[in-house]
């Protein structure tokens, strides 16, 4: 089967997501919008600390209590709202709708259960089966990624199988309940290279068979490549940049994802330079007054110190948040339903 990307099913407006710490709040996430289409895979890009977790989490309401809390915004799964749902309601909703593989899934297996037992307990929130048809369902969630002998498999305990394999589990646990929705938190990021190709392909496998909506965060520039259609640059809280890969790649707009293109290595590179913008990321309990970015951007004027750039659109689906846009764009206010 092929993958067909088809109607909006995620829209995210003005999300605004805050920590509340004895050292002041931490606008973690601070008026993110994006949509997503079924079928279409989104990549989140963007420095260590810039808000992709914190913005993944709001998703499912999972952002850690009490410190966390969405301030603001909406968040629209399928037309209906998620922000005003109760605590029940929301569990009745993640897993089967919308679902993540957290970013190290290594921690997200208990080692004092089988991978069966954790499966099961998966699916039977949301498929109140008999055991045997939990265990039946357990197995063919393996099957779906991939796992050989999944029979035998659903006995092991977490620390009998590889680093590749718990992926592929916790994968399974992610899908066993058959989301509209799937995000990927740097999924691959504690894989060698072959498994972590043979992990994307299955994704994609798996997305061509579902034709779920991914949104897929990773620091990686060949894995936007290699899976994205549109990608979304955060920095300091904010999405400065979304468009089609190609868009981003061939006529990259924000001078940060200049940088952050600027900084992948080439193969004669050495790898340290990965990202290596000169200065640092804002804190975000302390934000500069005018754009996020002035203080490492060598662009920046005194206007861009004071005032924070609204979004300009530069082509079909494609915004970014710069005053040098100004003068050869007209702004345009971000819709949801774009791209
Ligand atoms: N529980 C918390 N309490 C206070 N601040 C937090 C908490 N969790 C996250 N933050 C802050 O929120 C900001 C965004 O964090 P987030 O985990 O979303 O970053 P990220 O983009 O996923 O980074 P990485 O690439 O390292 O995973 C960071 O500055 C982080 O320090
Ligand atoms: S608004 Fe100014 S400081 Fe910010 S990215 Fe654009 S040019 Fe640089
Ligand atoms: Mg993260």
């Amino acid at each position: 089967m092929s993958r067909r990307i088809g109607d909006v099913i995620l829209e995210v407006d003005d999300l605004h997501t805050y920590c509340f710490t004895s050292y002041g709040v931490v606008k973690a996430v601070d008026g993110v919008s994006f949509s997503l289409r079924q079928g279409e895979t989104l990549g989140i890009v963007g420095e260590s600390g810039s808000g992709k977790t914190m913005t993944a989490l709001s998703l499912l309401r999972l952002a850690p209590r009490p410190t966390a809390r969405i301030v603001k915004g909406s968040i629209r799964l399928g037309g209906e709202e998620l922000l005003t749902k109760s605590e029940r309601e929301m569990r009745a909703i993640r897993g089967r709708r919308i679902s993540m593989i957290l970013q190290d899934p290594q921690t997200s297996l208990n080692p004092v259960f089988t991978i069966g037992n954790q499966l099961i307990e998966a699916i039977k929130i949301h498929h109140p089966d008999g055991h045997r048809s939990l265990v039946r369902r357990a197995i063919d969630g393996l099957k779906q990624v991939r796992v050989a002998a999944p029979e035998r498999r659903v006995a092991d305990y977490p620390h009998q199988i590889s680093g590749g394999m718990k992926q592929r589990v916790v994968g399974a646990i992610a899908i066993s309940c058959e989301p509209r929705v799937l995000i990927a938190d740097e999924p691959t990021t504690s894989l060698d290279v072959t498994i972590q190709a043979q992990y994307l392909r299955l994704l994609r496998e798996i997305q061509q068979a579902t034709n779920l909506g991914l949104i897929f965060i990773t620091h990686d520039f060949g894995i936007v490549a290699k899976m994205c259609d549109r990608v979304m640059v955060m920095y300091a809280g904010r999405a400065v940049e979304t468009g089609s890969v190609r868009d981003i790649f061939n006529r990259p707009s924000h001078p940060y994802t200049q940088a952050l293109l600027n900084s992948v290595p080439s193969m004669d590179d050495d790898i340290a330079r990965l990202y290596s913008i000169a200065g640092q990321p804002p804190t975000l309990w302390d934000l500069p007054e005018g754009c996020r970015f002035a203080p490492r951007c060598p662009h920046a004027d005194d206007r861009c110190r004071h005032e924070y750039p609204r979004a300009f659109s530069v082509g079909e689906g494609h915004t970014a948040d710069c005053w040098r846009l100004e003068k050869e764009w007209t702004p345009r206010p971000f819709s949801a339903s774009t791209g």
